[in-house]
């Protein structure tokens, strides 16, 4: 596995698409939170998803997700996955984006990078925890996010 990047810009400026599911039923939403590591000697990948989301349900129904970096002429399409759910709309159909089942999981025939991640642990952000400022400014109307830390098992690159 080798993967080379400027961690600090790879989620916060380029996004990836988080997907859980299998060809039968999955989801996918945008997100520009995220980190890469090593937890308990194994490498990790950690993502953070609010329980309000519907792709929430297949993070929590499956054991494993997948975090899919796309070139830059994609971006306007992560736009949309991340303002639009999955709930209201045909994810698939409307971004143009193929699908392709993948080790277990869905990665994306466009995606320059896939990382393919089994679940290893899932916490609550719990609000007592998080600094007062934080709270008021993404807590305080809106859902909580769960953190989802997932065993690097494989990583795609085209
Ligand atoms: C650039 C960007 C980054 C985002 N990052 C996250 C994130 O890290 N965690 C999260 O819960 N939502 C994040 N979102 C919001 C979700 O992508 C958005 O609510 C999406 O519509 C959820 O889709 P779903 O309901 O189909 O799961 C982000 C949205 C955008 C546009």
């Amino acid at each position: 596995m080798d993967f080379n990047t400027n961690i600090f810009e790879q989620f916060d400026k380029k996004w990836a698409l988080l997907t859980a599911g299998t060809e039968a039923a999955f989801n996918t939403m945008t997100i520009s939170w995220g980190s890469l590591g090593t937890l308990w000697s194994k490498p990790i990948a950690t993502v953070y998803v609010r329980t309000s989301r519907y792709t929430h349900e297949f993070m929590d129904r499956n054991d494993l997700f997948t975090i899919s970096f796309f070139p830059e002429k994609y971006k306007q399409i992560l736009g949309v996955l991340g303002s639009k759910s999955g709930r209201d709309m045909d994810k698939m159909k409307e971004s143009g984006l193929t699908s392709v089942p993948t080790s277990g999981s869905i990665s994306f025939e466009e995606a320059e990078v896939t990382i393919i991640c089994k679940k290893l642990f899932t916490q609550r952000l719990e609000v007592r925890g998080i600094p007062d400022d934080i709270v008021k400014s993404l807590y305080e109307d809106d859902a909580p996010h769960d953190m989802y830390i997932g065993e690097v098992v494989e990583i795609i690159r085209k």
